[in-house]
């Protein structure tokens, strides 16, 4: 039993840890991963803007039929890329050779990435890309300072740079704990508005951080669902087994 807490405790720790990054200051966002709108719409920015680069190989579109609510004509339809096909595995068509030329560095597998960073750290790089010319790509990011990924869905944010303010506001925000809510309007400036307005793109950005919780345990929806019927089962069993025990008894006493 304490072995047992003991092991629960230090996930916790983990993914606290985790979530927090190296003294990176992240927003704050709630995640569903049973709001299955918001799956469908992270699947389709998924498949429109990642999978160029990134692969999900964990992952068969045939899959997303059933999970996502979606039947396999709307996969094909809204999901499947050209020449794929429904049982193939989400593999981006570019080679890691071909990734390591242009970027420097390979385009990590995504399958398990909500586990590694955790939904908080995502969820605040896609909202923490600015314009910085001294990258190679012109794209810098708060989260993940000099990432090599270019801001691939700008024109649905626009662009935004370093606020003038953002050092001093940022100390002010550490000062004050982990208690404060960080606000990306406190550390960027929109120059370039986007196709989406502030409060779309952050919908956008946690609609694809959904898709990307559920990518990297699937099974969770099963999961969940299934508790329900066992915590029933046991509940009913617990009522029959009360019943039986008094019938037992009754002709020991
Ligand atoms: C043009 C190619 C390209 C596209 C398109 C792209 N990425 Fe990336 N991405 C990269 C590269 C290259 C890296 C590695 C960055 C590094 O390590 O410096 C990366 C890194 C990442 C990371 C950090 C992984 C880690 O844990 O270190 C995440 C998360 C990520 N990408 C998510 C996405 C998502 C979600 C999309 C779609 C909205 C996307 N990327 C689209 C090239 C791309």
């Amino acid at each position: 039993m304490a072995m047992l807490l003991g092991s629960i405790l230090g996930m916790t720790s983990f993914t606290v840890s985790a979530a927090g990054g190296e003294g990176v200051q992240l927003f704050p966002v709630d995640i569903n991963v049973f709001d299955t709108a918001a799956l469908q719409q992270g699947a389709r920015t998924f498949t429109d803007y990642c999978l160029g680069c990134h692969s999900a190989s964990y992952m068969r579109f045939k899959r997303l039929a059933g999970d996502l609510g979606y039947t396999e004509e709307e996969v094909e339809r809204y999901l499947l890329p050209a020449g794929q096909e429904l049982t193939n595995t989400m593999t981006s068509s570019m080679s890691p050779e071909l990734a390591t030329k242009v970027f420097g560095t390979d385009a990590p597998d995504l399958s398990l990435v909500a586990r590694a960073r955790g939904e908080q750290w995502l969820y605040s790089y896609f909202l923490s890309f600015y314009k910085d010319e001294e990258r190679a790509l012109g794209w810098n990011n708060t989260v993940f300072p000099n990432a090599s990924m270019p801001h691939v869905i700008w024109e649905l944010q626009g662009v935004q740079t370093l606020a003038q303010h953002a050092e001093t506001q940022a100390d002010e925000h550490a000062d004050g704990g982990h208690g404060g809510h960080f606000n990306p309007a406190d550390q960027f400036e929109l120059i370039e508005t986007g196709l989406q307005d502030a409060e779309e793109y952050q919908r956008t950005v946690q609609d694809l951080v959904t898709f990307l919780v559920y990518l990297s345990e699937p099974s969770q929806l099963q999961r969940h669902q299934l508790g329900i019927w066992v915590i029933l089962f046991l509940a009913l069993f617990t009522v029959l087994a009360w019943f039986l025990k008094a019938e037992y008894w009754q002709d020991i006493h």
